[in-house]
């Protein structure tokens, strides 16, 4: 069995998508285990920028197959909208795309309850989420009142279901949030009409997929999010509704644990996060401002600007760990150019104790205080190194010192956008 797993390491946003393309043209299948269309998935191909939601990387080469598998949750109109973007821009969409017939769907009134219930909160209650349905879409699946991409392609049994399912999500929404109803039959027209278009791409992946391990082809698992955004692990209540580390892949896939036999870690050389919630490296300076212009850092999906802050070894020993990491993909050291000095946090002080693991809430998380160690920057400009061997050795004591604290080898270094901007380290 050979595949491979690619998740982020810190709040998502840390180049995945990027990592996947490249990585797909080693690979047959490509596979979205979780999350939805909260993921933006940013890959540039010859100078093109897409920006991926619900379809995997894959899509961008030409003769692989992409899966999205059970465990995403799909917004049909907007996976249809997708499809059709990707097309008008000439990417081929048929059967190189299979959606699982188990894969739960969110409804436009996901949609808006989870717009509600974000706005309704205040202070620090509000999560700032990508306003995608995701958490209500969840919740709906495991208090067992969701319905999944097969049931919608039963129109006989949609009709009568989704009605009482309606009455509830309107009397929320009138009653409890103040806002309009939504109406029954345009809600069905129009979710039933997107998943009669992706139709054809419906199965049942886990067969296909157990079928395509049987016949030893190569297999990609694309993370969404981070892992400091695991609905478990992460920086809880401030998370996403999905397990983000590869341990959500055997679940959300429908294969076996032991299927999971490499996972690639994707940290960014500095840390972002976009939404609110605990982020102790955070800088509000001119540093933080510099590294959000240099870096693009503004969402995918959402546009809003990141939250941006030094590396934080805490969060990737953490991650590394969750995730069981067998290598790890750098991204963005480029953005690390022209700094005099750069740091790294390698532990917090929290209420007057060092601590070097990830503390369970996120009020004592909120109360970390970053312990610094400072390590000089580098002039050269390393956005067009291609060899492992032409990086300054400045850059290369940083990625040293990250992998010592990380406790994993970095086998691939990203230096730019592009699918050439990459440094693969030889050996072990
Ligand atoms: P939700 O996933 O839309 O419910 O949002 C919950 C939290 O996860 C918010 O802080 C979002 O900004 C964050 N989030 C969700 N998806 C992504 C992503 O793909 N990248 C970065 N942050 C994300």
């Amino acid at each position: 069995m050979n595949t491979l797993a690619v998740v982020g390491l810190q709040w998502g946003d840390e180049g995945k998508g990027k990592i996947v393309d490249l990585l797909s043209l080693q690979h047959d299948v490509i596979v979205r285990c979780q999350g939805g269309s909260n993921a933006g998935h940013t890959v540039v191909v010859n100078s093109e920028k897409y920006a991926l939601h619900l379809v995997p990387s894959g899509i961008l080469t030409p003769g692989k197959i992409n899966v999205v598998a059970n465990g995403v949750v799909i917004d049909p109109v907007a996976l249809v909208e997708e499809i059709g973007n990707l097309r008008s821009r000439g990417v081929e969409v048929g059967e190189n795309l299979l959606i699982s017939d188990r894969a739960h769907v969110v409804f436009p009134y996901h949609k808006l309850l989870d717009r509600a219930q974000d706005a309704k909160r205040s202070g620090s209650d509000k999560i700032g989420t990508t306003g995608r349905g995701i958490g209500p879409a969840y919740a709906d699946k495991y208090s067992r009142s969701g319905f999944r991409i097969g049931d919608l392609l039963d129109r006989g049994f949609i009709e009568k279901a989704l009605l009482p399912r309606i009455e509830e999500k309107n009397f929320l929404l009138r009653e409890y949030f103040g806002a309009d109803e939504i109406s029954a039959e345009e809600t069905l027209a129009e979710v039933a009409k997107a998943a009669e278009a992706l139709r054809p791409h419906v199965t049942d992946t886990a067969v296909v997929l157990r079928r395509f391990i049987a016949q030893d082809r190569k297999i990609l698992f694309e993370g969404a999010q981070g892992a400091l955004l695991d609905i478990d692990h992460g920086t809880y209540p401030y998370v996403t509704s999905s397990n983000t580390t590869a341990a959500g892949i055997p679940a959300g896939t429908g294969l076996p644990p032991a299927a999971v036999t490499n996972v690639l870690g994707v940290l960014k050389a500095y840390t972002t996060r976009v939404g609110a919630g605990p982020l102790p490296t955070e800088l509000e300076d001119e540093t933080g401002e510099r590294l959000r212009e240099s870096g693009a850092e503004y969402g995918a999906t959402t546009g809003r600007p990141r939250r941006c802050g030094w590396f934080d070894a805490v969060v990737a020993r953490h991650s590394v760990a969750l995730n069981g990491c067998t290598g790890i993909a750098l991204t963005k050291i480029d953005v690390l150019d022209g700094f005099e000095t750069i740091k790294v946090a390698t532990a917090y002080d929290l209420d007057g104790q060092t601590t070097r693991d990830m503390p369970a809430s996120a009020s004592a998380v909120e109360r970390c205080v970053p312990l610094y160690e400072e390590v000089p920057g580098w002039k050269e400009d390393t956005s067009g190194i291609r060899e492992w061997k032409d990086l300054p050795a400045r850059t290369r004591e940083y990625i040293a010192r990250i992998e010592d604290l990380a406790g994993c080898r970095i086998s691939m270094v990203s230096v730019g956008r592009e699918r050439t901007a990459i440094i693969t380290r030889e050996g072990k």
